[in-house]
């Protein structure tokens, strides 16, 4: 393709972004399609002769719009948000277009400069202590590996240069809630602690840990021989978003010497605003933290910020130095292939820049106080609305709902909101989710794509409230 074919086509597909974008709340909110519809409509071989792009544009519309789940549709209450703004997409076209690797400094200086100045952006948005010092990871999942790898590291007194968990002492074990993201048990398990090391510690009425329960599960562990390594709490939990107690879990961490890790995927953003920091009070204390401004920031998908104290101890970790990476700069600069599991690395900081430029400080907070005012105002609907139960408290944008069935057991109750929220689902006006919490289903109701409004909150409680009269008829 050529320079000038590609602006022709360039321009074709920034008006099919365009346009997409224009049409979303006309488009059914989560795809349709049964498994193998879109396989189907696609050769089975590769194509033998070079092809022009132009044939691929109707396809877009015919075989992959049906096939997408719009997660920037006024109407997604699924999951959590992980909204897109336009300058993000620009973004992208940007980092793709450059082709840039920047793995070392040297590779692309802008692109670890920009990161650089662009961590400390949010650093200061999410006003952490100037002690953190953060990068880009792909997701928080890979942002908690890495965080339970510097713990185990540390508790070894960096054992990985020895011989490993190979030659451990004593088994070493981590520390989190029954509500903790998956991503925290695949992380511990990756990092070698084992299933029987990791303890999923009982929570509170609002569903925050039980400090209580840490500090006896940790001396227990002590007793028993077991080296208690990490803990990692959670300011919104997946499920319900409730804070565990920071500040309590961080004294405990202390007094035995446990890495804190916060994982703030979601609420993170929150944190843009002083007067919702309260949600994690303590996380000064914390080793490391993570928060995915591809979740509510509105930075496109893939998107993690990691933080951590102690750059020294990530380094010793995960640095290496091939010969063929070396160059005369080391000494002076970053080197983010050092900072994380990856080698190569894009220019994700451009679109945290792009994002951060055009909506600026005051943007992120409007939109975070409006979601969170949205969730208030349902949530307080959903209270005076007979029938109805409210199954956590609502501190930020997820609403969790349950419809009751007077005299039906606990089972029928439960498999009667599943099929409400798939009720719901199939008629392709809202997506929302259904989950289990402590053993009971309920729905969650998560606030947070780019143009949700009062009509489109009314309109899916609306909804909820029709789909539960056919569904129990
Ligand atoms: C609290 C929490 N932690 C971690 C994750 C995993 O995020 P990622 O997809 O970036 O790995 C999620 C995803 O929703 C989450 O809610």
């Amino acid at each position: 393709m050529t320079p000038d074919e590609f602006r022709e086509l360039g321009h074709a597909l920034v008006e099919w972004v365009a346009r997409y974008r224009e049409d979303l709340p006309g488009l059914p909110v989560m795809s349709a399609v049964r498994p193998g519809d879109i396989r189907a409509q696609l050769p089975a071989t590769p194509p033998e002769a070079p092809g022009a792009l132009q044939a691929l544009l109707p396809l877009l519309d015919s075989v992959v719009l049906p096939g997408i789940t719009h997660w920037n549709h006024p109407r997604f209450f699924a999951y959590f948000p992980s909204k897109t703004h336009l300058a993000s997409v620009l973004a992208d076209l940007v980092c793709a277009g450059l082709g840039a690797q920047g793995m070392s400094w040297q590779t692309s200086p802008a692109a670890t400069e920009v990161e650089e100045v662009m961590l400390e952006w949010l650093r200061q948005l999410l006003g952490l202590p100037l002690a953190f010092s953060g990068v880009l990871q792909d997701t928080a999942s890979t942002a908690t590996l890495v965080a339970l790898l510097c713990a185990r590291e540390k508790s070894t007194g960096l054992a990985l240069c020895r011989g490993g968990l190979q030659q451990a002492h004593a088994p070493l074990v981590v520390y989190t809630s029954e509500m903790a993201h998956s991503s925290v048990e695949k992380a511990a398990l990756l990092a070698g602690f084992g299933r029987d090391y990791v303890r999923f510690l009982p929570t509170d009425a609002a569903h925050a840990l039980q400090v209580e329960a840490l500090a006896s599960a940790v001396q227990a562990d002590v007793a028993a021989g077991l080296q208690p390594c990490a803990v990692v709490a959670t300011t919104g939990t997946t499920s319900t978003t409730a804070m565990d107690p920071v500040a309590a879990v961080a004294e405990v961490a202390r007094r035995h010497a446990l890495w804190l890790h916060v994982d703030a995927a979601m609420a993170g953003t929150a944190m843009v605003c002083p007067e919702l920091r309260w949600m994690w009070a303590g996380v000064e204390a914390a080793d490391s933290v993570v928060f995915n401004p591809h979740k509510w920031m509105g930075v496109g998908f893939d998107c993690t910020a990691y933080f951590v104290r102690d750059v020294g101890h990530l380094l010793s970790v995960m640095s290496t130095h091939p010969s063929y990476l070396r160059t005369k700069a080391d000494a002076e600069v970053k080197n983010f292939r050092d900072w994380g599991i990856p080698l190569g690395r894009r220019f994700r900081a451009l679109k945290v820049w792009f994002v951060l430029h055009s909506l600026g400080a005051d943007g992120l907070r409007a939109a975070v106080r409006r979601d969170v005012a949205l969730a208030q105002g349902l949530a307080a609907r959903v209270d005076a609305a007979p029938g109805w139960e409210r199954c956590a408290p609502v501190p930020l944008q997820t609403v969790c709902v349950r419809h009751l069935l007077p005299g039906a057991s606990a089972a029928e109750e439960d498999a009667h909101n599943l099929a409400l929220a798939e009720a719901v689902n199939a008629t392709g006006e809202a997506y929302v989710t259904p989950a289990v919490v402590k053993g009971r289903r309920l729905i969650r109701i998560s606030i947070g794509a780019l143009d949700t409004a009062q009509p489109d909150v009314d309109a899916v409680w609306a909804l909820l409230q029709r789909c539960a009269a056919d569904v129990g008829r």
